[in-house]
């Protein structure tokens, strides 16, 4: 197997000499009898499994972990399996790395690189994978006892994937992206097949459309986690802006929360304060806050099991919003409340953007904001409405932020909304301070509101609900936590 890159540069290199290989293996306790407890999404990953072969019975379907990525030479960002893995395997912790999972004949099998005796060299040797530098890893057949798969030596992947297919009429299908390495020996066997390769990643992300009872209990802990990061940013506002560069201490204090309470961030953080909140993206996070200013706070917890909330709140930073922050806000909120009324089965997907848009449209043109009719602008040859807010309104929301990016055009943008897709509901009006158009007291306004939302039998559940909306409420919502 592929390891990290070993350091092996002359000016580091320290020799293991003969009497420490002969001294090291000896008198270690015995390890621990049990690992872990089957992980309770084993009750649904073998339907997820069984899910993907019906689409390709006859094909060999490998869908590799992925490896450790470069963040600074020897230093790698902390280690993140790919989301189809995850879901596959219902594994999503730093065991995996060049780990992969092969679907075949309707066996799933982990070829996963275990624990070692410490009599071989990789205890001590690799910063990778032995135990004195990344802890002990669990053995084949702890990892089986976990996962409820069966786990084999990664040693074996090679053999595994020349081995002669299940069915003649078969071809081996790879995630593609996920492990170059990998990937390189499948093509090496069966030539490149990107379309081959392309309708897996397709089904694979179109699989996690609707959610299990498992994935909707996993997004309710997100959501909460999500909970106590924000009032976590809250009740540390006015400390945020006593030390300047308030939007890193929002950050950092959010950050906390998410990795004490779940696995990382879903995603880099937004602490946008003041104008900086008409950047959509803005991650930068060096700015200060200012009472008087709103925070636009768009910031998840990504739980152990990697899914993450998706959850934006604007918050007056002295406590209470000015009546132009308010009029913006409010116009935003109407906006969310028609997109959640939109969302249920068998609405169109853009039926929640297009209802959220009407009510900003209307808004915009009620500040005589818009050069032409609310429908001329929501026309395809209108559009002037999206300077104000360039970004969709809504996203599928799971393992990933943006979960299930590479499902058809038919099936998401397109699709119908079905009992059990989590979606964010997202609409905003950004107002940049450079804006001309804008009446002076809208000037460096932004405000976004975003909820999670799981569609139901009759319509949708917003899963982030115990996050207060309303202005009154909010400005109730940052009194009390500051007062607690
Ligand atoms: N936080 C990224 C998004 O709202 O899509
Ligand atoms: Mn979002
Ligand atoms: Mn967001």
């Amino acid at each position: 197997m592929t390891k990290k890159t070993e350091p092996k540069l002359p000016n580091r290199a320290n020799p293991y000499s003969e009497a420490f290989k002969a001294f090291i293996p000896e008198q270690w306790a015995p390890y621990p009898a049990t690992w872990r407890d089957p992980s309770p999404v084993t009750a649904y990953t073998p339907g997820r499994r069984e899910a993907i072969q019906r689409q390709f019975p006859h094909d060999r379907l490998v869908i590799p972990a992925g490896g450790y990525k470069v963040r600074s030479n020897d230093c790698d960002y902390r280690f993140r399996p790919h989301s189809a893995f995850s879901h596959m395997t219902g594994l999503g912790e730093d065991f995996e790395p060049d780990a992969a999972l092969i679907i075949e004949d309707g066996v799933a099998a982990l070829y996963f690189h275990a624990r070692v005796e410490r009599t071989d060299p990789e205890f001590y040797s690799s910063a990778t994978y032995g135990e004195m530098w990344v802890g002990a890893r669990p053995s084949l057949a702890e990892m089986a006892h976990y996962s409820a798969l069966t786990v084999k030596d990664a040693a074996d992947l090679n053999a595994a994937l020349a081995a002669p297919l299940a069915h003649s009429d078969g071809m081996i299908r790879i995630v593609p992206g996920a492990d170059r390495r990998i990937e390189d020996l499948v093509n090496a066997l069966r030539g490149p097949n990107t379309s081959a390769d392309q309708e897996l990643e397709v089904a694979l992300s179109e699989l996690r459309l609707v959610k299990d009872q498992f994935e909707v209990e996993q997004m309710e802990q997100a959501c909460a986690a999500t909970l106590t990061g924000f009032e976590a940013v809250i009740a540390d506002m006015p400390e945020a802006v006593r030390r300047g560069r308030g939007e890193r201490w929002v950050e950092g204090v959010f950050g906390l929360h998410a990795r004490h309470q779940g696995n990382a961030l879903g995603y880099d953080t937004i602490a946008a304060a003041g104008d900086h909140a008409c950047t959509l993206h803005w991650i930068r996070n060096d700015g200060d806050l200012r009472d008087g200013d709103l925070l636009l706070l768009d910031a998840g917890v990504e739980v152990d099991s990697l899914y993450t909330a998706d959850i934006t709140r604007t918050l007056p930073v002295s406590g209470r919003f000015s009546p132009a922050q308010r009029q913006v806000y409010r116009a935003v909120l109407a906006a969310q409340q028609a997109g959640i009324d939109a969302a249920k089965p068998g609405a169109k997907f853009l039926d929640v953007h297009n209802a959220a848009v009407k009510v900003l449209c209307k808004h915009l043109a009620s500040w005589d904001l818009l050069p032409v009719s609310v429908e001329e602008t929501m026309s395809e040859q209108g559009g002037q409405w999206r300077r104000w807010m360039v970004h969709g309104t809504s996203h599928h929301l799971g393992i990933d932020v943006h979960d299930c990016a590479q499902a058809r055009r038919e099936n998401y943008r397109a699709g119908t909304l079905k009992a059990g897709m989590i979606i964010t509901v997202e609409p905003g009006l950004y107002f940049k301070a450079t804006d001309l158009m804008l009446p002076e007291e809208f000037r460096g306004i932004g405000v976004r509101i975003e909820d999670d939302i799981l569609i139901t039998e009759d319509g949708c559940r917003v899963l982030s609900s115990a996050f207060p909306r309303d202005p009154d409420d909010v400005e109730e919502w940052i009194a009390n936590v500051q007062s607690r």
